[in-house]
């Protein structure tokens, strides 16, 4: 090695050793006489000090020296001179005093600091990105996100898992995406599409017999992104033969708690995680994946408003929609503007409209309800005190809250008021910090229904198995069967999603044909699922934490770019690579391809 120490880990009790380090100059300070370098390598940082005293030419070569030249040092450490030490610094109490250095590389002056953590336009950090990986946040990132991986394998080892690879170059599988698709040389005009997720392969090893199978697997999605979504990315894929819906929660809470515990101790979590069906989540949350480190809850308003005298509540109701609403904490001096912006915001969650209360900090409360004087809305000729009093009541409000009111569907006015809820809790900064509130979510239905098709569509995949009791339902009400799939959620994020399978055939082929493949598309695509049910499959299940997802919220970050060495952009590019790129006429030969202008 090139080194025999590492610049980081140094301490007064290494003082008087002799010691060869190797690393970038990350700061230098001339004072004249003596120059002064803070050294640094993976462990971090420690003061070099060249001195003209100790030696004129070693001097004289850190003159030379610039920010991110890479050099080797030999030294001897010593504790640094009383009144000097640097407490912000792990090494602080020493510094090494340079009596060798060699310089092994020169380096341009980089496009951004990378001693100093100061906000960078993302496509600069992206270009050069092995210069932001040098910033010590993101290495912070990339280190944690090796030990979580690392602890994930151990956990799983030591429970009798058995890590298996599946390829790359595959078959479509369908998880609701489009495929990447990879043309064939040797079979012309036939393509391997990349994995959406390992998904029929992990089945298929549990009609191999393996039982416990896991894989830190690549995933390829070709859909639209966002903060949380990259066209690869990584999952921890695991399943289990033999088991219930029970033995995944236990593994997986076992699993995400020791995790945290170990690595994240500074974060709380909620414990045992809380259980919710779809249903319950949807109706409180507006949303399958709720926050809540917050309350604000949605409360149905239809048994106090629907008889209103102002007409929209009322005619809403009769036609079967529902009034909704929920308090938003402190919020009753919003400024018309504000409210604005809030009734536009809820059109684009697709409401039709809003109506906002705001009951004023001081107002009068008694038996008889809310004293009005304090109670502003553009509907306040059509509310009296008791109303306002049990509206406040229903949403767990108080004097001083924003009252978001809708009427509409109940899906509609959920799903607005769930993402309003979500957006001002963001926006209030509501969540308590430090929490990492892991939730599970099950009695999903089996199907939904999509507008686009027209056709019933899983709402996981289509190798959910339905609950056993529901199965009478598939035929007449497919909307009434639920599936025994579950789905871990995070702090908004659904962090994992998974399923007891189907392991028969003739549930499989039924499932099939009511999602419109004809038998000839069942065959071409799933022939060999269905053939390896033939086999003796056991039942089985399992799940697919997001491991980019949980790495991103462990180290506090908002984007799963931060946690991932090589990302792609928003429009799915490598700005470090420049990819996707052209290539020769040539290959595209070999591979049969002929483009069409582009
Ligand atoms: P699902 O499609 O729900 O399930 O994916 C499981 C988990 O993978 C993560 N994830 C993503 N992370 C980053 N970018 C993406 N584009 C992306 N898409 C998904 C999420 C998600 O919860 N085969 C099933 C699992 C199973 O049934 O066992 C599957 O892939 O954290």
């Amino acid at each position: 090695m090139l080194k025999n120490f590492d610049c980081g880990l140094l301490r007064r009790e290494h003082t008087g050793k002799n010691v060869t380090l190797a690393g970038w100059v990350h700061r230098r300070r001339d004072h004249g006489g003596v120059i002064f370098i803070d050294l640094r390598d993976r462990s971090g940082l420690v003061q070099v000090v060249f001195n003209t005293e100790l030696s004129e030419e070693v001097h004289k070569t850190a003159y030379g020296l610039r920010n991110e030249y890479v050099i080797s040092v030999e030294g001897e450490v010593s504790l640094r001179p009383g009144g000097t030490e640097n407490p912000r610094m792990p090494t602080g109490d020493v510094e090494v005093l340079a009596r060798k250095i060699k310089i092994f590389n020169t380096s341009l002056n980089p496009p951004f600091y990378i001693n100093e953590e100061v906000e960078v336009e993302e496509s600069l950090r992206l270009k050069y990105r092995y210069l932001d990986l040098r910033r010590q946040r993101m290495k912070n990132n990339i280190i944690l996100r090796h030990k979580i991986v690392k602890f994930m394998r151990d956990f799983m080892d030591a429970r009798g898992f058995i890590e298996v690879e599946t390829p790359i170059l595959m078959k479509s599988t369908p998880e609701g995406a489009r495929d990447y698709l990879v043309p064939s040389r040797i079979a012309p005009g036939k393509f391997y599409a990349l994995p959406q997720s390992p998904q029929q392969l992990k089945q298929i090893l549990m009609v191999a017999g393996i039982e416990k199978y896991y894989q830190i697997a690549r995933c390829f999605r070709d859909e639209d992104l966002r903060a949380d979504r990259q066209p690869e990315f990584t999952q921890l894929d695991l399943e289990m033969s033999f088991v219930e819906e029970e033995d995944i929660f236990v593994l997986l809470e076992e699993l995400f708690t020791s995790c945290v515990e170990t690595l994240k101790p500074e974060f709380q979590m909620l414990k045992p995680f809380p259980r919710f069906t779809y249903r319950e989540v949807i109706e409180r949350f507006g949303t399958d994946k709720p926050d809540v480190r917050f309350g604000m809850e949605i409360g149905d308003l239809s048994d106090i408003l629907g008889d209103s005298e102002f007409a929209i509540f009322r005619d809403g109701v009769k036609k079967g929609g529902k009034i909704k609403g929920i308090a938003v904490p402190g919020c009753a001096g919003y400024s018309r503007k504000q409210i604005d912006d809030l009734t536009n915001l809820a059109k684009t969650y697709g409401a039709s409209g809003l109506v906002t209360i705001a009951i004023q900090e001081t107002a009068g409360d008694s038996p008889a309800g809310i004293d009005m004087e304090a109670v502003k809305s553009a509907i306040v000729r059509f509310l009296n005190p008791s109303v306002v009093k049990q509206i406040i009541e229903k949403l767990n409000g108080k004097k001083g809250d924003l009252f978001l009111i809708m009427v509409g569907p109940e899906e509609v006015i959920g799903s607005a008021l769930g993402s309003l809820r979500t957006e001002l809790g963001r926006c209030l900064g509501l969540a308590q910090k430090n929490l990492l509130a892991f939730l599970y979510i099950k009695d999903f239905p089996l199907f939904e229904w999509s507008k686009e098709t027209g056709q019933w569509q899983p709402m996981h995949h289509p190798f959910t198995s339905p609950r056993e009791e529901d199965i009478p339902f598939m035929d007449t009400h497919p909307e009434r069967v639920r599936a025994r799939h579950y789905d871990l959620v995070c702090n908004g994020y659904e962090l994992s999603s998974g399923s007891i399978r189907i392991h028969t055939r003739p549930l499989q082929e039924k499932i099939f044909r009511m999602l419109g493949y004809t038998d000839e598309e069942i065959n071409d695509r799933f022939g060999h699922l269905l053939e390896a049910f033939d086999y003796g499959a056991p039942p089985h299940g399992g799940i697919a934490p997001g491991i980019d997802r949980l790495v991103m919220l462990m180290a506090g970050e908002e984007n799963i770019r931060e946690v991932i060495a090589f990302p792609k952009t928003q429009s799915a590019t490598d700005l470090l690579l420049n990819s996707p790129s052209s290539v020769s006429e040539q290959q595209l030969k070999e591979l049969h391809i002929s483009l069409r202008n582009v």
